[in-house]
């Protein structure tokens, strides 16, 4: 999928798949520093997750494993309890491993600060954070996060993973829509 194939749904591309491959080269190569001699076990948040998973493991050199979670947040609907539910587990025990929690998006910060505080608690040696985009105005949690691809505005975006009802997960770039998309 292109914006070609987006007809006048497309507002604004925020990151090019260029920019964004550029900088997870980046990223890739400071999480090499960083975990130098170490073995990592990189966990993606479904689904979102998938595609930085993918362009971000096939450009580390550290020797890595995978696993997936899928979460939601519980009851509500919304994610502004911070009260996360589980629906897909670790296959994988965590127990004095390094971890590093792959995601798409961090918006309140609330899912990754649950995740990450769930993983210290089963006993990880390390847990860090990389995620492809951030929203700093939208933050209800302080969380460190040693990754970030890039600082967005806090508006609704979608692509490169991120979708709007299940729609425009597979461009392969990052944007915003126009106001008509969402009164359809
Ligand atoms: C998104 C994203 C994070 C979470 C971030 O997932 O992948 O997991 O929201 O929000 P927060 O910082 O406010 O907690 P989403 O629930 O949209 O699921 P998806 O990845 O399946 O699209």
């Amino acid at each position: 999928m292109d914006a070609t194939d987006m007809g006048n749904d497309l507002k604004e591309i925020l990151v090019t798949a260029e920019d964004m491959d550029r900088r997870l080269g980046e990223m890739a190569e400071q999480i090499d520093r960083d975990y130098a001699g170490r073995e990592l076990l990189i966990v993606g948040v479904l689904r979102g997750a998938v595609m930085v998973m993918a362009d971000l493991s096939r450009k580390l050199h550290t020797p890595i494993e995978m696993d997936w979670m899928a979460v939601s947040s519980y009851g509500s609907g919304t994610k502004s309890s911070g009260v996360v539910r589980i629906l897909k587990d670790l296959d994988q025990d965590v127990a004095g491993r390094h971890v590093l929690i792959v995601e798409d998006i961090i918006d309140s910060g609330l899912t990754l600060s649950w995740l990450k505080a769930n993983l210290q608690g089963r006993g990880a040696a390390s847990v860090n954070i990389a995620t492809a985009l951030r929203k700093p105005a939208a933050a209800k949690v302080d969380i460190d996060v040693a990754y970030v691809g890039f600082d967005i505005p806090d508006e609704f975006v979608v692509g490169y993973g991120l979708d709007y009802a299940e729609k425009y997960r597979n461009l392969p770039f990052v944007g915003t829509l126009q106001p008509h998309v969402y009164s359809n």
